[in-house]
């Protein structure tokens, strides 16, 4: 019997279907994979087409999490700090999305993403073990299931613009996003 998966089970509680937690862990499993190859030394064509599925993949992620994830933790003290910290990490992938996009130099374009490649890693990392244990310990389920159905809402509504670019916040119809 593998002991470490026992542990892990264990240590690691059941979410509920449709807590906002276990969307965005789902949300990171394809965009994982597709890192592993813009980060890989596969021939530059196939990297850029794994990156422009990712970018269209991560806006879709990002801003729904920056809404409502985000924005949540942002109003609890002991949460505000982290969820900056990811908001900073959102931005500087954006600038690197929008230089990845103008680049016509195809080292330049090639070493662009795996610079991305390695900066969303880690915010995935960080997200996944830092960041959500704190907010799952700072939260009831209730609220987490709450955050859950407006997170869906918030992707279904950039999924309808297109996902491609960042809308601001007030193009959101969501006032029922911010509470
Ligand atoms: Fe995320
Ligand atoms: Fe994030």
């Amino acid at each position: 019997m593998d002991l470490t998966k026992v542990v892990s089970k264990i240590t690691r509680p059941m979410l509920t279907e449709g807590d906002i937690i276990q969307m965005i862990i789902e949300d990171h499993k394809p965009l994982k994979e597709l890192i592993q190859i813009m980060k890989s030394d596969r021939a530059l064509e196939e990297r850029v087409a794994a990156f422009d599925d990712f970018a269209t993949q991560l806006v879709l992620h990002a801003k729904p999490e920056e809404l409502v994830l985000y924005k949540d933790m942002k109003s609890k003290k002991d949460l505000r700090e982290l969820a900056i910290e990811g908001d900073v990490e959102h931005s500087l992938a954006d600038q690197m999305l929008e230089e990845i996009k103008r680049a016509t130099d195809p080292a330049e374009k090639g070493a662009k993403i795996k610079v991305l490649a390695e900066l969303v890693e880690h915010h995935i990392k960080e997200e996944e073990n830092e960041l959500l244990p704190q907010f799952q310990s700072n939260s009831t389920e209730e609220e987490r299931l709450s955050l859950g159905s407006r997170f869906l809402k918030a992707k279904a509504e950039f999924f309808e613009m297109g996902g491609d670019d960042a809308p601001s916040e007030a193009l959101l119809s969501g006032e029922d996003l911010r509470h």
